[in-house]
């Protein structure tokens, strides 16, 4: 049996990373095991312009550990206002490396996100042009469709017409949750890539649902059936190159997770990478992990892999089972099951 893997250090293609003391609390999490992440912009207010980036980048920068070795890669939160002419000068400037879309009400802080798409098409068009990433938080927020198909719909009714109408354009599925997403992305060109958390790999919507209600397990997308996790392993761990590591690691803390209306969003930058071995393991394809979590974003991104490398070692993880934070604790995902494989 396999007792040790060294691969690339990993990159986390998707990650809240909130700001002020959350931020600090945090960021030690991520930056221990992962050289850069693609850090998300739904802060309350939203990093809208080139101006907000580089300050937000500057507060991370600030924020992280003497001697870490992390990079920021910061991203504009997409609105109906947002100036194309402002996003090619952050992506020409190097500050931003994709654009998030959110349907407006769809997820945490996503108010201010876009309602009628025909109002982002320069913006699109722009992007397109300059080779600068989309990442699409993939729900419709119609009260009429059910939350759990949700995903399929905003493929059908707002990703493939966006697609047809750029089809230049680069697009992440953010956080994929069905085969149907998988399926999509299977079915289509080059310019089209999906990230997969960690937690989809692991729960399907029994976690949340059956024998009591589990908060820590709720996040946006929600979970769905047993069938859309499989699809989600196999494609994680085929080691194609168009899946890859997006944690959406998201603190909220106990107080606002644990409410009759609570946060959505798993915290998982802990034990990220021992629960992705474990997972590897069992599906035979400890082989793929390197691809999955260290190769494939960096390809998509046409950003270089990391020079320096990150071993796991067969050893059961000690890790906390919540982070202190000035606010209150922020649970680490419980994987439900044994974990064997730690960071070394
Ligand atoms: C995220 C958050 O808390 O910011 N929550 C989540 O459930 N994933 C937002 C998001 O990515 O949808
Ligand atoms: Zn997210």
């Amino acid at each position: 049996m396999t007792k040790t893997l060294t691969i690339r250090r990993p990159d986390d293609w998707h990650l809240h990373l909130r700001d002020g003391e959350m931020l600090r609390a945090v960021l030690p999490q991520t930056c221990t095991h992962f050289a850069r992440a693609i850090i998300m912009p739904n802060l309350v207010p939203p990093v809208v312009s080139m101006a907000d980036a580089a300050a937000y980048r500057d507060r991370i920068v600030d924020a992280l550990p003497t001697g870490a070795d992390f990079t920021p890669l910061m991203t504009l939160y997409l609105t109906e206002d947002t100036d194309p002419e402002d996003v090619a000068s952050a992506h020409a400037a190097g500050l931003i490396h994709a654009v998030k879309l959110y349907p407006a009400g769809a997820t945490t802080n996503s108010a201010s996100g876009v309602s009628n798409f025909d109002n982002v098409a320069q913006v699109l068009e722009k992007m397109a042009e300059i080779g600068l990433p989309l990442c699409t938080h993939g729900e419709v927020t119609d009260a009429d469709v059910d939350i759990f198909d949700r995903e399929a719909v905003f493929i059908d009714r707002v990703l493939d017409p966006i697609r047809r109408n750029h089809p230049a354009l680069l697009v992440v599925m953010e956080h994929i949750t069905t085969s149907n997403a998988v399926d999509y992305v299977n079915a289509n060109p080059e310019n089209l890539a999906a990230t997969i958390t960690t937690h989809h790999l692991v729960i399907n919507r029994n976690h949340i649902l059956a024998g009591g209600i589990k908060p820590h397990y709720y996040c946006l997308p929600v979970a769905k059936r047993e069938e859309h996790r499989l699809a989600l392993r196999a494609a994680a761990t085929s080691g194609d190159a168009r899946f890859f590591l997006g944690t959406d690691s998201a603190p909220h803390t106990d107080e606002n997770k644990l409410l009759p209306c609570g946060c959505a969003g798993c915290f998982t930058a802990t034990n990220t990478m021992s629960i992705l071995a474990e997972v590897f393991e069992q599906e035979d394809a400890l082989d793929n992990l390197e691809a999955f979590a260290s190769l494939n974003g960096p390809r998509f991104y046409g950003l270089p892999i990391n020079e320096t490398t990150l071993t796991l070692v067969r050893e059961t993880p000690d890790y906390p089972g919540h982070i202190d934070t000035p606010d209150g604790p922020v649970t680490v995902f419980d994987p439900a099951m044994p974990l064997n494989w730690s960071v070394k």
